[in-house]
Formats: structure tokens, C-alpha cells, sequence
């Protein structure tokens, strides 16, 4: 709905239910529902207002992860939601056609809270950079795919403890996808385009197809790549996000699958942190008849690299022992003065062998180079979460536009939940 002010309206309300993954009721959280929350979908140039209501029993906050907008309305800790209450944050969606995606973010308890439930798909469209030759009619040809794993006990609920030997928090055995344990996908079209988003908490997929088959990955976390990349296989660690568009024959199953993602953490650290994992995503169950689709184009979009040599400020993050740059989460921390409108260049390494994944509220950034080489296509286009391969010298890029406020800061971290409620998280304010 769009209000007097010609907002458009979203209202979500966290609170309590149950859902089934596969062996019983098991207790868990959701928005406007038992588990996961509505895809929310704006187009650049709108005015948003969320009315974010908080029916837990404990404080929350939603965050709109991917988005650029003014840092008091970014959802993180420094607006939480008290039980009972609201938070309304608004802004004008203004950035490429992106798959995003909004999740709590309570100091301490994010992993809890995402784990049972809360999160969801937000998409933004824009004239501009939304390709129309690209599939694009939501749950036809055009589909959210929120990946998930679960652990269950006895009883098929979710069990929350830490595993024995993961520093890393909960890792499961149990794949769901939208909330659904072995699920399907009629397909009706040649060509569907599948929004991956890693929703886990800490573990990382490495989508392909059972049959291998090449794919077009066409986006990545913050919008179209410049051209697609044919490839088999896209990783994705938490908080990461993927638009591949696959072809599929008639009358086929085609199995999206995950096999063992490279963590390069070492033969058991990889282990222990699901390394060695396999498992079976999502069956495309292709019509006997299937609808025509354009071929991929072979241009996208512009994306502009962002030159090292306009960098205002260099700055180093190393990721460590459950802190960044030696130094654990406080409320009152600040890492970084970013001047509005200015590029900066960030070093961010992990050194200590556990998954790590690097994320920066407000913008996104490129990857300018890693270890001194230019990135891999999959890494070319805009991110706002990468899998830091221990011992790699990331070099991103991001330019800190449009809003500044000294006295809220924006969060960076790692999306292994449990590493950022453990405090490996920094914040900086934009001035
Ligand atoms: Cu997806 Cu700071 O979070
Ligand atoms: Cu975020
Ligand atoms: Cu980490």
C-alpha cells in the first residue's frame, strides 16, 4: 500500500509460531507468520516506510542487509525494538536492482534470532538496471531460494546448542529452502532465474547442478554483473546472495546441489565447519511443455570500477580470535570517520583458520583486487558480503555516499553469526 506521502507501506511483526521442518511441530519465529518473513519489493526513486513490530518476548531489530540508507535506519543494534513495541524506519530506495535481505541483529543474539526464523527477501527494482530480457515474473520464472540448514533433535525441533568441535556456532544436516525440507519447483519455462540467498548462520553452499550443467550467474549481492558468467558452480557464504538463470529441458528433473565448498581452512578445521558437506538443494521439476524465454543477453548492465587512485583513506581490518583488529563489539566503538561522498580502500584479512565472512553496512563495494590480482568474474560485480579465504589480502573498494550522521554508526563483521555476536564486529560512523 502507498500512504498519504506516497510511501510505500510494509508493516512486518516478528513474533512466535511453528513450523515443520520434516518431522514435527517445532517452535519457531517468523514475520506475519510461523517462519521467515514476505519478500518485501521496491523500485529505486520510492519512498519505503516498514512499520517493524516486535511481538517476542525479548528485544530485536531488523536490519535491510545490502541497503544504502541513512545509518538510523539501518536496523542495527542501535535500534533495537523493545517487546511490544514498533520501530518505523523510512528512506527512498535508491541503488541497482539487487536481491537483498533483512534479518535481525540484536548484540548477542543474532544467531538465535535468524536461526529460528526471522528473515526475509527484499528486492529492489530499477528502470534502469532491471534487464527485462531476464526472467522476471515473481514465483514463475523468477524465484526467491532462501538457504538454510537446521539442526533437529529427537523430537524434530531445532536444536540451538554449538556443536562440540565448530568454533563457528550451529551447523545443521537438515537443507531448508524457503522453509521447506526437500522441496521441488515446477518449472513452466525454457529459462528460470533462481535469487540464491545463504541464509545460514555459519554454513557456506557451493551451488552447481547435479549433472553439472553451466549456468548463468547474472547477479551478485548488490546488483546485475556488467555481463553474465557462464560458469558450474557459485559459493556462497552467509549473507551472500546469487541471481543465476539456468535453461532447463522438458519433462526433466534438473537438482541444484551443493557440493563441498573450498573454506581453505585446513583438512579438519574444513571438516568440522561443513567442508566436506554435499547435499541436495532444490529439484526444478521441468512441465512435459515449457514456455519460451530470451536468451541471456550477453550485456547487462554498466558497472563502474570504483579506482584505488581516488581512494580518500586506506584502512586495514584483520579478522581474528572473534575480534577485528584485536578489539571486540562495544556499543561506543568506533573504528573509522568516513568523509561523506569519499572512496576508501579497506584491507581485510582472516589469519586464524576459522570461517570468516567480511560484511559492510550502507554500501556496496568492489573487490579491487585480491592478493594483489584482479577478482575472479564472480567477485567483479557489487558485494556487500565476501568469504575471506584465510590468508587471502582482500582489497575492497566503496565509495561512503549520500548520508551522514556522527552520532549513529553503521556496523562491519563477520556474517558467521556466531562470530558477530561473540563481538567480531567494528563500526564506523560517515560524517
Ligand atoms: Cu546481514 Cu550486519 O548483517
Ligand atoms: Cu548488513
Ligand atoms: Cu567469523
Amino acid at each position: 500500500t502507498v500512504d498519504a506521502e506516497g510511501r510505500r507501506v510494509f508493516d512486518l511483526r516478528a513474533g512466535a509460531g511453528s513450523h515443520d521442518f520434516g518431522r514435527g511441530a517445532a517452535p519457531t519465529w517468523g514475520f506475519n507468520g510461523s517462519y521467515l518473513g514476505p519478500t518485501l519489493r521496491a523500485t529505486r526513486g520510492e519512498k519505503v516506510l516498514v512499520n517493524v513490530s516486535n511481538a517476542l518476548a525479548e528485544e530485536t531489530s531488523v536490519h535491510w542487509h545490502g541497503m544504502h540508507l541513512p545509518a538510523a535506519m539501518d536496523g542495527g543494534p542501535h535500534q533495537s525494538i523493545a517487546p511490544g513495541g514498533t520501530w518505523s524506519p523510512t528512506w527512498t530506495v535508491n541503488q541497482p536492482a539487487a536481491t537483498l535481505w533483512y534479518h535481525p541483529h540484536p548484540h548477542g543474539t543474532t544467531a538465535e534470532h535468524v536461526y529460528r526464523g526471522l528473515a526475509g527477501m527484499f528486492i529492489v527494482d530499477d528502470p534502469a538496471t532491471s534487464v527485462g530480457a531476464l526472467p522476471h515474473e515473481y514465483g514463475v520464472d523468477d524465484i526467491p531460494v532462501i538457504v538454510q540448514d537446521k539442526r533437529l533433535d529427537g523430537d524434530g525441533r531445532l536444536d540451538e546448542s554449538n556443536p562440540a568441535f565448530s568454533g563457528a556456532g550451529i551447523l545443521g544436516g537438515t537443507i531448508a529452502v524457503n522453509g521447506t525440507v526437500d522441496p521441488f519447483l515446477d518449472v513452466t519455462t525454457e529459462r528460470v532465474r533462481l535469487r540464491l540467498l545463504n541464509g545460514s548462520n555459519v554454513r557456506s553452499y557451493d551451488f552447481g547442478f547435479a549433472d553439472d550443467r553451466r549456468f548463468a550467474l547474472v547477479g551478485t549481492d548488490g546488483g546485475l554483473l556488467s555481463a553474465p558468467h557462464g560458469t558450474n558452480r557459485i559459493m556462497l557464504s552467509p549473507g551472500e546472495r546469487a541471481e543465476i538463470v539456468v535453461t532447463v529441458r522438458a519433462g526433466e528433473r534438473a537438482i541444484l546441489r551443493s557440493t563441498p565448498p573450498k573454506l581453505g581452512l585446513g583438512g579438519i578445521a574444513d571438516r568440522f565447519n561443513g567442508g566436506a558437506d554435499s547435499f541436495d538443494i532444490l529439484e526444478l521439476r521441468a512441465a512435459p511443455t515449457l514456455a519460451a524465454r530470451p536468451q541471456v543477453p550477453a550485456r547487462l548492465v554498466d558497472v563502474p570500477r570504483l579506482d584505488p587512485a581516488t581512494a580518500a583513506q586506506r584502512r586495514t581490518f584483520t579478522l581474528s580470535g572473534h575480534s577485528i583488529n584485536g578489539r571486540k563489539m562495544e556499543h561506543e566503538r568506533v573504528d573509522a570517520a568516513v568523509l561523506k561522498d569519499s572512496v576508501e580502500v579497506w584491507k581485510v584479512t582472516s589469519n586464524d583458520g576459522e570461517p570468516h565472512s567480511f560484511h559492510v553496512h550502507d554500501v556496496q563495494f568492489q573487490v579491487s583486487t585480491m592478493d594483489g590480482k584482479a577478482p575472479p568474474p564472480q567477485l567483479a560485480g557489487w558485494k556487500d558480503t565476501i568469504y575471506l579465504t584465510p590468508g587471502v589480502r582482500f582489497e575492497i573498494i566503496a565509495r561512503f555516499a549520500d548520508y551522514a550522521d556522527p552520532a549513529t554508526p553503521y556496523m562491519f563483521h563477520c556474517h558467521t553469526l556466531y562470530h558477530e555476536d561473540r563481538g567480531m564486529m567494528g563500526q564506523f560512523v560517515v560524517v
